[in-house]
């Protein structure tokens, strides 16, 4: 789904149409062009990021994802059929999912009809439907595949996608992982629901991002079921099975609170239960913040898989052991991403100082509540220790996405305008700004024009110093 606030209503959508067989409602007669009819042409290969040429591709708009996937941790094989509904919006003769090797397709169907396809370049599947489709009108895609995925090693920018473990698996799409593992139109600015049914043998764990579903056994195996009902992007959807400890709770918003820890990390007696409780204690808190929580649930995983990073995964962030026992300010960073980045998440990826900016100033605002330091000394600290004032935060560049410059002085922006402008407006700002746009895809020039309208200032020579210009900002 494209654009802001198509949370709900959708989801009634996608049921009625599989259950009232949406392949009957479009058959090839009731889809087919009158001769004379408009034009039908290939959807773009792309999104047009110019970060990732390869991800995303144009011409129509997912609005769920199913994902059925069997696990057998001897082989490290998958087995699944993913399901995606989406609307066209150009009549499409033909249109492209990202899909990368080496796993085989078996079955490919549009609207239930068997469909032509290819494949090409790094992770392009070509489909090439029997019928055009028409623009507005719903289809349906249901690929099945096999193999072993290949996780992808990007030399500037680490793991992701689908990561073996020495107990099962875990994915983390971040930003270039999904498409080791489902078909997808893997760009930030189409996101989804999701359901994921995840087949393991029994004994293994499986958790995703969501609400929990029942959870069944045949024959020594057992399926998990989780679903996200409220708009995701491909980058944040994760998978994690293993052997893992458990722990249940709820927030005093009365939010379930699932967290996990892999049982192959040497915990500290109450360790989970402690996991579980700051999770929910620092939802409420960053919530009186940053407004209403975005999702349904919360969470986090504590998992051995050694990619050297914590990740933002909607809803149940996801903690690598390599970043030691989960301290309060990763949580906080984790967590308030779950506002910044994953409610909002940019529409390109130059604009990622939206999301780890404030995150690190989660992180910053942790430390003044729980631990006494003044946010302005976390500051001035930064801002005395950065050597390298180099780049540009609004556009690090593809290499540099995950750069301190990002983070640190996307931080250092806040506590910039914050100075300027205010604590009154600063943290009105804090709470309208997810508020506008929950759900939705955001850029820094919105987010300019958005403080600019909400404090009745000009304040671009603050932001051309800070987000644009290289160099040391004076103060
Ligand atoms: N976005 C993650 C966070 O800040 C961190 C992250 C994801 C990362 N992938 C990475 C950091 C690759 C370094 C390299 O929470
Ligand atoms: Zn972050």
């Amino acid at each position: 789904m494209r654009g802001a606030n198509r949370n709900r209503g959708h989801l009634s959508v996608i049921s009625c149409a599989l259950s009232a067989g949406l392949l009957a409602a479009t058959s090839p007669a009731a889809e087919a062009a009158p001769a004379q009819a408009a034009q039908y042409s290939p959807g773009a290969p792309s999104a047009g990021d110019p970060y990732f040429p390869d991800m995303g591709n144009g011409g129509y708009d997912v609005g769920h994802y199913d994902i059925r996937l069997a696990f057998s941790p001897e082989t490290g094989a998958i087995d699944a059929t993913t399901t995606i509904l989406a609307t066209a919006t150009q009549n499409l003769s033909r249109f492209d999912l990202d899909f990368q090797g080496p796993l085989t397709i078996s079955r490919l169907s549009v609207n239930g009809l068997n469909a032509a396809f290819t494949r090409s370049g790094a992770q392009e599947l070509v489909i090439t439907p029997p019928y055009g489709l028409r623009q507005g009108s719903a289809f349906v895609v249901s690929v099945t595949y096999s193999g072993v995925p290949r996780k992808v090693d990007d030399p500037a920018l680490g793991l992701s996608g689908w990561i073996a473990t020495k107990d099962g698996a875990v994915a983390l799409n971040q930003p270039i992982g999904a498409a080791t593992y489902y078909p997808v139109n893997d760009t930030p600015d189409d996101k989804a629901t999701y359901t994921q049914t995840i087949t393991v043998p029994t004994g293994l764990t499986v958790l995703a991002n969501g609400e929990p579903g029942p959870t069944t056994t045949h024959d020594h195996q057992t399926t998990f079921r989780w679903s996200m009902n409220r708009p995701m992007a491909s980058e944040l959807s994760m998978i994690a099975i293993g052997d893992y400890d458990v722990t249940r709770g709820v927030t005093a918003d009365g939010l379930p609170d699932i967290t996990a820890i892999g049982r192959s990390i040497d915990t500290r007696p109450g360790q989970g239960r402690a996991f579980n409780q700051t999770t929910a204690q620092l939802v409420r808190w960053e919530s009186s913040l940053y407004g209403q929580y975005p999702f349904d649930s919360t969470g986090g995983i504590l998992a051995d898989v050694g990619v050297g990073y914590a990740l933002e995964t909607q809803s149940r962030p996801v903690y690598d052991r390599k970043t030691s026992e989960v301290a309060g300010d990763l949580l906080a960073h984790e967590l308030g991403h779950q506002w910044f980045g994953d409610s909002l998440t940019p529409a390109h990826w130059s604009d990622i100082w939206l999301n780890e900016g404030f995150a690190t100033y989660s992180e910053w605002l942790y430390q003044e509540k729980f631990n006494n330091v003044p946010v302005r000394q976390t500051f001035a600290k930064v801002y005395a220790g950065e050597k390298d004032w180099s780049g540009e935060v609004a556009d690090p560049g593809r290499d540099h996405i995950f750069d301190d410059l990002v983070y640190n002085r996307g931080a250092m922006t806040l506590q910039a305008l914050r100075t300027k402008i205010g604590d009154r407006d600063f943290f009105r700002v804090l709470t309208l700004w997810p508020t506008a746009h929950r759900y939705g895809n955001v850029s820094t020039p919105q987010f300019i024009r958005f403080v600019e309208r909400l404090t009745n200032r000009n304040l671009e020579s603050l932001f051309h110093a800070w987000l644009y210009q290289p160099g040391k900002p004076a103060l």
